[in-house]
């Protein structure tokens, strides 16, 4: 049974809990798991009670502001982004992992006003680490200031990826042959963590060169922008152009260099747009 005591705490198995705490008593305990887009596209209740948590604390506080949320926009609201202030929420990002008490798994906010990110928090929620990036002042992790690799060159490079929530042959065959590609251009390595918001924070952090995928969604990677960007990384379409936070695709890099290379390499994977869902 949950019981509100505030907008941002609950009593939860007699336990009072903010969200991370209670994504860190789920993790561990039976879920109630029901599929979305995909059989690979999870959700569980506690998804669902975070946003709702996250939510109900900001309309307190800002009621005029709007709301772009991935457990709502499953169950139909429309992904707009207006000039209006809006909150971009994924309230856990590497809801499989979770499924699996596979410890990688973090809770995402962005905030964009007149279409522009103006800052983001990601918190790793089992290692406790909080980033934030705030336009124009900085990125930090638990207050240390983040720095990209400065890496330009493919070769040296580690690379992150997801494999993204579609498994047909097609999509399947195409996600293999751009791995394979950039490993053809003799890429370190290449990684999938289950988390495309902490695999972003990686990057931010130095600990990977750059960041590729299709098929993720602008809450995956409103708040990871501006703490790339930030930390003095690129966010850019995968075509090479400007990112289109709703396009579904992006490419992430520690240097505009990297990241045409890497655009260059990729064959698109089309997921359509979240704005036309
Ligand atoms: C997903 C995860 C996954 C990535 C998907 C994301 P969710 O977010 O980050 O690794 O492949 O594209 O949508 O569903 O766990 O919030």
């Amino acid at each position: 049974e949950v019981k509100p005591l505030s907008s941002q705490v609950v009593v939860l198995g007699g336990e009072v809990l903010d969200s991370p705490g209670i994504i860190r008593k789920a993790l561990t305990e039976e879920k109630r798991v029901s599929t979305k887009t995909s059989a690979a596209d999870l959700v569980t209740e506690t998804d669902h009670l975070v946003e709702d948590l996250i939510i109900s604390e900001l309309r307190e506080r800002f009621p005029s502001h709007r709301f772009i949320a991935e457990e709502a926009a499953a169950s139909g609201a429309k992904c707009v982004l207006t000039h209006n202030p809006t909150w971009i929420i994924d309230p856990i990002d590497g809801t499989c992992n979770f499924v699996h008490r596979f410890p990688t798994v973090a809770v995402s906010i962005g905030f964009a006003v007149r279409q522009e990110l103006e800052f983001g928090v990601i918190y790793h929620c089992t290692e406790e680490r909080l980033y934030t990036g705030r336009r124009g002042r900085g990125a930090f992790c638990n207050g240390q200031r983040l720095r990209v690799s400065g890496e330009t060159d493919l070769s040296k490079a580690l690379v992150l990826t997801e494999i993204g929530p579609k498994r047909d042959p097609a999509t399947l065959k195409l996600f293999l042959s751009n791995m394979e590609r950039l490993l053809h251009a003799k890429a370190h390595g290449v990684r999938v963590i289950g988390s495309s918001t902490l695999a972003l924070c990686h990057l931010a952090s130095g600990a990977a060169d750059a960041y590729y995928q299709f098929g993720l969604h602008c809450w995956d990677l409103a708040a990871a922008t501006v703490i790339i960007r930030e930390a003095g990384g690129i966010v850019i379409d995968t075509s090479g152009g400007p990112l289109d936070l709703m396009a579904c695709r992006v490419v992430a890099a520690s240097t505009r260099e990297m990241a045409m290379l890497i655009a260059q390499a990729l064959q698109t994977i089309n997921y359509g747009r979240d704005d036309e869902k």
